[in-house]
């Protein structure tokens, strides 16, 4: 099989790849390549979500995209959420409203949230729960998940407000 060199960014930094075969996933190239085990894989079909990660800005699942298709440009994957040890708003109210239990899911919402908010800061309940619909929780209920979701929004905008 023929391999490629993958040069891209990921969490804020360039990173070059040798010899990475030509079929081989997004997820398997974030999770064994780049050790970055945050990103989970669960269906690996598209389904459940776990593996979801931003590319230039826009969610993916990982399982359904190839490590060359991300050639030249932006991953941004749950590593890089955190400013150092200052977690994200998304972080902070999914542990503070109980939006994770065994947390195998939580990745994949907290990227899905984060893409999310970008697109609709203000969003409503209905609004947060149509955009989870490509993420699967078998713990949760979902119901604290939209919670964390409103919080953070709320925390975003008040912090957005401040900082103009
Ligand atoms: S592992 Fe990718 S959608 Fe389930
Ligand atoms: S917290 Fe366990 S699957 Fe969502």
């Amino acid at each position: 099989m023929s391999t490629h060199r993958i040069e891209c960014s990921v969490n804020g930094e360039g990173c070059s790849v040798e010899h990475v075969p030509a079929r081989r996933l997004l997820s398997d190239f974030l999770r064994d390549d780049l050790t970055l085990t945050g990103t989970k894989r669960g269906c690996e079909t598209g389904i459940c979500g776990a593996c979801s990660v931003l590319v230039d800005g826009e969610v993916v699942k990982s399982c359904l995209m190839l490590a060359v298709q991300v050639q030249g440009r932006e991953v941004r994957t749950v590593e890089g959420l955190a400013q150092g040890e200052q977690l994200h708003p998304l972080q902070e109210s999914f542990m503070k409203c109980g939006g994770l239990q065994c947390g195998y899911c939580t990745p994949g919402f907290l990227m899905t949230s984060c893409a999310m908010l970008k697109h609709n800061p203000c969003p409503n309940a209905d609004e947060v729960r149509h955009g989870l619909n490509g993420n699967l929780c078998r713990c949760t209920g979902y119901t604290q998940i939209v919670e964390s979701i409103l919080e953070a929004a709320e925390k975003m905008r008040e912090t957005e407000h401040h900082g103009n």
